[in-house]
């Protein structure tokens, strides 16, 4: 390095105290076992959110949030701006695999119990994160104003307002009104660029901390066992990987928006009839199919459908809650039930996803996801001479 090279390095170091930072990351290490490969998948989320933000920036510089200028807008974008269709393609494929992801990562830290004492925080506070996730998915759904996106965001405040007490109040919130309307559109706007980024970023922030304070995680039957314990640094050895990774889902990514475009469909026109196979996104696929089994009429004084709907309420706030509920792994390193109870989740989930569809597809991803996450267990995990843990 240049004698000039090394003043500035100096100047900024007594400004800015780099070298602090990167003596803390020279000293960080991550645990290696049979099970490394989990700690993959947190920095798979946050690359899809990093690609969000870029590419939803950009966007932005087209998008019009009116009900008389939000389709034509993302029409001129799709048409006539050089890329265009490639920067919304992206910005929807990475949507869902980000929400794909999110929900990889809370299987992986809930199967490994990485949420079992001191990392409460950092479960409930990427529970949240998830919950957040799933509402940038349902406000940037309605934005394009085109016609399958309208009567799905009509059906989904409906439920909301089936709440008894709260549920008219809630529907009024999120429609801006009686009904989805322009008003609606702009209220959509402004939680998808504004309010959910900006609560996002604070919690990500947070979340992301408490990865750096705790450290990482080691799963209860690899800290138990007699094996010797290995680590390697986090940089440049974990960091690198994590890299790699990150290119090979960029390519992915791009293969998928290039080859598989995202579709605008037609414009939405209130006063049309909904038009046959409205449903919601995938990840409310379950919640969407488990409404529709539910027979009408009402039961105790109550619409029969407020019951699931509670029911989901609950279970949302036992899932944020479970490193409090969950004794045993604290106690013991061990919670048999709670292993159960998340397969008993993860099924219905699925399951109920593939009915929705009618399709066995959702149980091919997520079986595909199992085994190649197993494949590369196998070929990151330390080498058998080496000892397993
Ligand atoms: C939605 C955005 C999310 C992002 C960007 C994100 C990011 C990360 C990153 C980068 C890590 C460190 C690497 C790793 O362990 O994978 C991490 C760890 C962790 N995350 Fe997340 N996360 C998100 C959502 C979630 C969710 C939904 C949960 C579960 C409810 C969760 C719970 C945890 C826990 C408990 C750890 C610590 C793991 C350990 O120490 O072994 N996160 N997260």
């Amino acid at each position: 390095m240049s004698a000039r090279m090394t003043a500035v390095r100096d100047w900024l170091d007594a400004r800015l105290r780099v070298s602090t930072l990167a003596d803390a990351a020279s000293h960080k290490t991550v645990p290696v076992h049979r099970y490394s490969v989990f700690y993959y998948l947190g920095g798979m989320t946050l690359f899809f959110f990093l690609v969000q933000v870029a590419t939803g920036i950009l966007l932005m510089l087209y998008y019009r949030p009116s009900a008389d200028g939000a389709f034509e807008s993302v029409e001129f974008l799709m048409t006539t701006v050089p890329f265009g269709w490639l920067l919304r393609s992206i910005h929807s494929w990475s949507a869902n695999l980000m929400i794909y992801f999110a929900w990889v990562h809370l299987a992986s830290v809930y199967f490994l119990k990485a949420y079992r004492p001191p990392r409460e925080l950092t479960w409930v506070t990427g529970c949240i994160l998830l919950f957040l996730a799933m509402g940038f998915g349902f406000s940037g759904y309605l934005l394009p104003w085109n016609q399958l996106a309208f009567f799905a965001t009509r059906v989904g405040t409906d439920i909301a307002g089936v709440v008894p007490g709260v549920g008219e109040w809630v529907l009024r919130f999120l429609r801006g009104g009686d009904r989805v309307t322009g008003g609606t559109l702009s209220r959509f706007f402004g939680w998808h660029v504004a309010i959910l980024p900006a609560i996002a970023t604070l919690l990500l922030g947070v979340h992301l901390l408490l990865v750096q304070i705790l450290g990482m995680s080691v799963p209860p039957k690899v800290e138990s066992s007699a094996a010797p314990k290995r680590a390697m640094k986090f940089f440049p050895h974990f960091a690198l990987r994590d890299l790699f990774g990150w290119i090979v889902a960029l390519g992915v990514l791009a293969a998928l928006a290039a080859l598989i475009p995202w579709e605008l469909g037609e414009k939405a026109d209130p006063f049309a009839p909904a038009p046959a196979g409205i449903r919601p996104e995938w990840y409310f696929m379950f919640m969407f199919q488990t409404l529709k089994l539910v027979p009408g009429g009402k039961t105790l004084g109550l619409e029969n459908e407020v019951y699931p709907i509670l029911l989901f309420g609950v279970a949302a706030l036992v899932l944020v809650l479970v490193p409090f509920l969950d004794r045993g792994v604290a106690r013991i390193g061990r919670s048999p039930l709670f292993t159960a109870a998340g397969v008993v989740g993860l099924v219905y989930v699925v399951g109920m996803t593939a009915w929705g569809y009618g399709s066995l597809v959702p149980v091919y991803v997520v079986a595909g996801t199992a085994a190649l996450v197993y494949l590369l267990a196998l070929v990151t995990g330390p080498r058998r001479a080496e000892g397993r843990p």
